[in-house]
Parts: C-alpha cells; structure tokens; sequence
C-alpha cells in the first residue's frame, strides 16, 4: 500500500488525509485531535524522519521555508513548490514583480516603505482601497475599504510594524478591482497544469460578505456559473504565461497552484496566487476529485501531469464554525456538543464529513474549542441544493458558546 504523509493540522489537511486514506495508508504531522479520533494516525515526528512514497505539504508557511527542497534532497517525492516556487505566496512584492514579467493581468499597484509616499498613492486613487502586508498574514493582512480615512490608518498600522511585525513592513496598494472572485486551483509539474473543480469561497466573517476578512468561512464546488470561455481566459493570459515565467526562473514547480481569480467586467484578473490547497476549498474538493486522490498527488509529485480539466464528481459545500471573537480574538475551550468519539455527527446525516480546524479533545473524551476556526462541516450531494442542505444541517447539530458561521454559504450559486 502507498504511504503518504500529510504535513499540517488543520481542516484542510484533515480533508486530504481522509481523501488519500481510502488509498493508501496516510499519516499526518503534526495533524489535529479530530483527524487522530477519526481513525488517522498523528504523530508530532517531522516529516523528513517519516517513511513516505509521498509527502503532501498543506500550509504555506513550510513550503515558504523550504521544507519540499529538503524532502527532495532526500530523494522523496513531494506535493508543494520549493522555496523559490513558494515565494509567490510568500512575498506579494515578488508576485506582483513575477506576474509584470509574465505579463498577466493583475490588479495595478504600488509597494511602499514609508508612510508618507503610502498616503499620498492612497490620496491620488480612487476607491475601494486595497492594501496588503508583503508577508504571510493567515489570510488577514488585507484590507479592503471604500473609506480613504480607514485605509490610510491600516497603512500606517501595517508600515509601523504594530499590526503584522515585520510581514507589514512593506506594504502592496492595489487598485481596486470589482466583480465574482474563483478559487481555480491547478495540480502543476512538468510544465503542465491540471485544473481542478472551480470553488468559491467566502472570505469576510459575516453574511452578505460583511465585516473583516478571514481564513474563509465556507466554500463550494463546483462553481457551475464560471463559463468554459472563461476558463480558458484563465488558461491562455493566466496560467500559461505563469508556466513559461516559472520555466524562465528555472523553478521546477510541483505542486496546487492556486490561483484566486477576479472576473471583472473587463475580463479575468489575478488577485494572487497560493502555492497549496485553499482552506477551505480542499473540503470541498477533496469530496469532489474524480477518481484516485492517491494517484493523482502522486503524479504531480513525480512530475507527471497532464493538461486539461478534471471532471468533478457530485456537489460539495462546506460550512466553516469558528470561535466566539473570531477573527480578531477567538476564544479557547468551549465544550462542543453533537460530536461522537470518532469526532463524526453523534447522528449520522448521509454524505458529511466534519473536518476538525481546531479543537482539542478533554480527558472525559469530549471536544473543545482550540482555535479560531474550529470545525468545516462538508458535505456531498448529487446537486448543490442536496450538498448545501447537508451541509447545513450538520452544522446547526454541533454547538457550542459563542459558535460563529455563516448561513448564506452558496446559498446564491443554490437558487
Ligand atoms: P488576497 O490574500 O490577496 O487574496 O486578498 C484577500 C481578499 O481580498 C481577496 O480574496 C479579495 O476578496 C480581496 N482583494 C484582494 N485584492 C483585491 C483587489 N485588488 N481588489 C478587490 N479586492 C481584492
Ligand atoms: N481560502 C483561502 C486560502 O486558503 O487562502
């Protein structure tokens, strides 16, 4: 049997291990309370003093740190860019550097070091204001706002080092861009770009995309509306320019490329790349992959991939619950109720899975709260109707103080 590592602890990872465990024996580092009770081995060993034929790295941050160099010195294939591949996530000065050299379309920009040349781009644009740390922030460092007295108090946040350290230090303004964003995500190697079930997700904490943005509270695919034309859009003055500027750099990228795309009434822009699975569209595409999860990571971890779209299997939608206080200052250990002792629905519904984010498991058994985002309740069906549904119904069956979520997730692309 293949044996696969999955490198993280999250609900993302707890996604893939639970995929890739119907095909191979999986075990995840460090992984989380929920993935041990479901029956997939934990360990807190590092990666490299694993056995593995295959090593899926989830998180960006070890991918920024150069964890798939390491692996593959060692001989082991691996899912996830190297360093130099990982710096389109890790650096948004770099990306925005790396797509005027491929010629994509973006976003225009600026990158500011001080304050004072910060305010006066913000002064001289129009809004809304996009403004974002250079560093990894968790999905939290941008701020977008249509209120000029609000950006330039975030840039002077983010510039004096008070809000992200030194993540913040440089600082990326954007023009605004405004139309239906896509999470496409691309299983890469050889050149080659395989696209997977288009997702959206939903980043802002509240219903109707209010308040601040977060790691994403739910997602769905696949994205039906998204039309081929589109998506070969995306392909043509998107990716394949991406391929043949990575060529040029001489990076050999293995691994999702996740690009986070806007459909603006002027045609397709990046708004900017991850180098993994989104958190959290693998809930919703790992449900979904058509086919051997097993062998498809393996091939792009050996390098082969072929061009093309993969066809998605059936509907999935995840609803994410996170802590009270979430995203600014989520609280620890609230006793969550409705789960078994496999960390399952204690009731069953057909075709949900709850993948756990963050939680810790009590002495007596029971789960508690133990991070921001706590539980992704997925789920399957056979239209998006029956997915969200489900979905829906297995969240409102988990409770606990203060549980935040949204009750809008793809609850337009359903009606
Ligand atoms: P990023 O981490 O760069 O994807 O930004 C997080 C979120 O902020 C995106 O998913 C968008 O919703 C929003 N965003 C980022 N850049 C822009 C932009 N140039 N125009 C409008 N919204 C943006
Ligand atoms: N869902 C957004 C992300 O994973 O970055």
């Amino acid at each position: 049997m293949t044996r696969c590592v999955v490198v993280g602890g999250g609900a993302r990872e707890h996604a893939l291990a639970w995929g890739l465990s119907r095909h191979a024996d999986v075990v995840v580092t460090p992984g989380n309370a929920g993935i041990a009770a479901h029956g997939i081995p934990c360990t807190p060993t590092p990666a490299p003093e694993l056995e593995a034929d295959v090593v899926v790295i989830g998180p960006e941050q070890p991918l920024v740190e150069g964890l798939a160099d390491e692996l593959r010195a060692r001989g082991t294939a691996v899912v996830g860019p190297g360093a130099q591949g990982a710096r389109l996530e890790g650096s948004k000065a770099y990306l925005k550097e790396f797509l005027v050299a491929a010629g994509v379309p973006t976003a225009a920009h600026g990158t500011f070091h001080d304050l004072a040349s910060a305010a006066a781009h913000l002064r001289a644009s129009a809004p809304p204001y996009v403004i974002k740390t250079d560093g990894l922030a968790a999905g939290k460092g941008v701020l977008v706002t249509d209120d000029l007295a609000v950006a330039l108090e975030d840039a002077a946040a983010k510039l004096s080092g008070s809000a992200f350290g030194a993540a913040g230090s440089t600082v990326v303004i954007e023009e605004g861009l405004i139309g239906e964003e896509c999470s496409l995500h691309f299983l890469c190697a050889g050149g080659r770009a395989r696209l997977l079930a288009p997702a959206q997700d939903f980043k802002r904490v509240g219903d109707g995309d209010r308040g601040p943005n977060t790691g994403g509270m739910g997602a769905y695919a696949p994205m039906t509306s998204l039309r081929a034309d589109q998506v070969a859009e995306v392909r043509e003055r998107i990716i394949d320019p991406t391929l043949a500027e990575l060529a040029r750099r001489g990076i050999d990228y293995r691994g999702v490329l996740y690009a986070g795309v806007m459909l603006t009434a002027r045609g397709v822009r990046l708004l900017e790349y991850n180098v993994r699975f989104g958190d959290p569209e693998a809930q919703v595409l790992v449900p979904t992959v058509e086919g051997d999860l097993v062998e498809l990571l393996r091939g792009v971890a050996q390098g082969d991939v072929t061009n093309g779209v993969a066809h998605a299997a059936g509907h999935a939608v995840t609803v994410v619950l996170a802590s009270h206080g979430y995203p600014a200052a989520p609280r620890q250990g609230d006793v969550i109720a409705g789960l078994g002792e496999d960390g399952q629905l204690a009731d069953p519904i057909d075709g949900v899975v709850v993948f756990h984010a963050g939680t810790r498991r009590h002495a007596d058994g029971s789960f508690v709260t133990a991070g921001g985002r706590v539980l992704a309740v997925s789920a399957s069906g056979a239209t998006l109707e029956e997915a969200r549904r489900r979905a829906y119904a297995g969240a409102a069956a988990i409770t606990f103080s203060g549980k935040v979520s949204r009750g809008d997730i793809a609850a337009r692309a359903a009606s």
